[in-house]
């Protein structure tokens, strides 16, 4: 059989993060302030053939989950058929979707039909107002009533992110921690990444989920212990709530040490790392069925390269221009 995807330390993988557009119709003001701009050059997204290619690979040397991300994957035209075409995949059990929730009160049924197996939504603030300030764009109802209809249409539980900011939303804590009680909702806080061109917002936003963890100890939330195919998130339970707490903090030293996922771009880059490192083209081996073993070695030996982990937490600042170009 192929190769795992085992690299040197050990780490396996079994969950690829497969980006499908750059492109988004928010301009959350931590990834595209200014919404997104296409570019001179164009070179075009990875159409569903060569994504069926790359998945098919990974699938044929462990990997279990594939994640949908962008951009805002929802945009493409193809999307159901894309959907359709990995959870085909022998072997992929979960097809998951990252969106901005755009489209869920509309065509969740039709993601649930075409094998997405669960949701992660970002929602940044339960205020209207906020929510608008926060991703440009007035939609916040709409949002709500696609994460009510995920679970009228089968979905039993839905990830919701949201980026906590120093000023702008963090006082909103506790409302989202009162808004999971009797919903089966896990909230997760993400820790504000640095990118490369937002020194200046970084400094003046970021806020540390140190204190976020302090405070959910204190009232009585437990942190839950890791399985393999678990997420970076740091799990917390509490025998009052329905929904779970997670708090994701790229920033805590040993967040690499259960790095679990590998990345491919909507252009069809391999990256090993969110941060650091400027990719592996794979494009000219997707081109046909025929160059499936290249590809997997390829992969193979790229992830030989694999860092133990990034060094944000010692001054390196992350190189992308946003996370929107390679799908967080
Ligand atoms: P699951 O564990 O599959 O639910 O996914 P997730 O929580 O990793 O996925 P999601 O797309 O919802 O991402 C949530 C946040 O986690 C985003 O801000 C991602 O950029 C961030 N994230 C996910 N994986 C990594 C990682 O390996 N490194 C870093 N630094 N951030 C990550
Ligand atoms: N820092 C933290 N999270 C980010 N996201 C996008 N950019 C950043 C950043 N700079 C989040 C979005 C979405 C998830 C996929 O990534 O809020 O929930
Ligand atoms: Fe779009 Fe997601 Fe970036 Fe917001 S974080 S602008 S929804 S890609």
């Amino acid at each position: 059989g192929a190769d795992r995807l085992v690299d040197p330390f050990q780490r396996e993988y079994y969950y690829l993060r497969l980006s499908i557009t750059d492109v988004c119709n928010f301009r959350c003001n931590y990834c595209l302030p200014n919404g997104y701009q296409p570019e001179t050059h164009k070179s075009s997204f990875l159409s569903l053939d060569e994504i069926r290619r790359v998945a098919k690979a990974f699938a044929a040397m462990g990997t279990e989950k594939v994640r949908l991300t962008g951009g805002e994957p929802t945009l493409r035209k193809d999307f159901l058929a894309i959907a359709e075409t990995i959870s085909s995949i022998e072997n992929i059990r979960n097809v998951a979707l990252t969106t901005n929730g755009y489209r869920m009160a509309r065509d969740v049924e039709a993601w649930k039909k075409a094998g997405i197996t669960s949701l992660n939504v970002s929602v940044d603030s339960l205020d209207p107002r906020m929510f608008h300030t926060i991703t440009g764009e007035n939609k916040f109802h709409e949002i709500m009533r696609g994460i009510d209809r995920a679970f009228e249409v089968g979905y039993h539980k839905v990830k919701v992110n949201s980026v906590l900011m120093k000023g702008l939303n963090a006082h909103e804590f506790e409302r989202f921690l009162d808004w999971v009680k009797d919903k089966p909702i896990q909230m997760r806080f993400i820790e504000l990444m640095q990118t490369g061109d937002m020194d200046s917002f970084f400094d003046k936003y970021h806020l540390s989920g140190e204190v976020l963890a302090q405070k959910l100890l204190q009232q009585g939330w437990e942190l839950q212990s890791k399985g393999r195919s678990d997420g970076p998130a740091k799990v917390f339970r509490h025998a009052d709530y329905m929904g779970e707490i997670g708090l994701i903090m790229p920033y805590e030293k040993n967040f690499c040490a259960s790095c679990n996922r590998l990345r491919v771009s909507a252009k069809g880059k391999l990256h090993l790392c969110l941060f650091g490192e400027e990719g592996v083209d794979l494009r000219d081996l997707l081109q046909s069925d025929e160059q499936q073993l290249l590809l997997q070695a390829r992969l193979f030996s790229a992830l030989q390269g694999k860092r133990e982990h990034h060094y944000l937490h010692i001054g390196d600042s992350g190189v992308r221009s946003n996370l929107s170009t390679i799908g967080g």
